[in-house]
């Protein structure tokens, strides 16, 4: 994702460029590692959140596209074993409202580790893509293609990134190796149009069906679309850290 108001750190590099001469908005905030730890905490956090939210409509100097919404090529889940036996197919997908009231807290750093923790919440998250499923949920067969919306309420997600340090022209850089998503939303709702080529009444019978075992359905999507929502969180991160040195994004003074 938050991702979804998930990019904190992304916001947090964001902050503070300037070797390469990129002048970043002044709205954005430096915090002082002098601070005492609470307040460099909740300094962060909120550092982080802004970041995030002035990224929407993306920041062309660092080569980062808009997030508002987020574009994903594709996701693709194979059949699973269990209650949902489902091949799902997943193309031009939009992550919408990751920088809506996002609010970002618990922010931890380790430096020694290089591992970055925080919490971050949106009210509502869509997940809108062109779908192709084909399968079973529950022994009822399902099957079809065409736009479909997932809609994640109450979303809290948990980030975990993982960097390493290197010299680069005699600085020191971070890049991330790992950023772990965890989804956890309060209520989601999915939608998918045109269902069974288009019959509306097996259509309609199977939204409801879905929607009435919507726990069950998001668990199967869950670990894709965290992986792949973390490679998105990374990369963005990333082009941020690739042109702003360490010291630059995190001073001591
Ligand atoms: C997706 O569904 C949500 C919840 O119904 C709605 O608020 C949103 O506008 C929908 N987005 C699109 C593109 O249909």
């Amino acid at each position: 994702m938050n991702t979804i108001a998930v990019l904190p750190l992304v916001l947090l590099a964001a902050v503070f460029s300037g070797t390469t001469g990129i002048e970043l908005p002044s709205s954005f905030r430096i915090c002082k590692r002098t601070l005492p730890e609470q307040e460099y905490y909740k300094c962060v956090s909120e550092s982080a959140r802004d970041a995030v939210v002035s990224l929407a409509g993306g920041l062309k100097s660092f080569k980062i596209l808009p997030i508002e919404p987020l574009a994903v090529d594709s996701v693709k889940i194979g059949e699973s074993q269990g209650s949902v036996t489902l091949r799902q197919e997943y193309r031009n997908i939009k992550l919408h409202g990751l920088t809506k009231q996002l609010e970002v807290k618990n922010y931890r750093i380790d430096w020694d580790k290089c591992l970055l923790t925080s919490e971050s919440y949106n009210p509502q998250v869509d997940f809108v893509a062109d779908y192709r499923i084909d399968g079973k949920i529950l022994l009822l067969p399902v099957k079809g293609s065409g736009k479909s919306n997932i809609t994640m309420y109450d979303l809290k997600t948990q980030n975990e990134i993982h960097c390493e340090k290197y010299q680069k022209n005699g600085e020191t850089y971070i890049r991330v190796t790992k950023y772990d998503v965890k989804f956890s939303p309060g209520r989601v709702t999915l939608r998918f149009d045109n269902l069974f080529d288009g019959d509306t009444i097996l259509g309609e019978q199977m939204n409801r069906f879905i929607n009435e075992n919507s726990d069950l359905l998001f668990k199967e999507l869950q670990a894709p679309y965290e992986e792949t929502f973390g490679l998105v969180f990374a990369k963005v991160a990333n082009d941020i850290f690739i042109r702003v040195p360490f010291n630059k994004i995190f001073p001591l003074t």
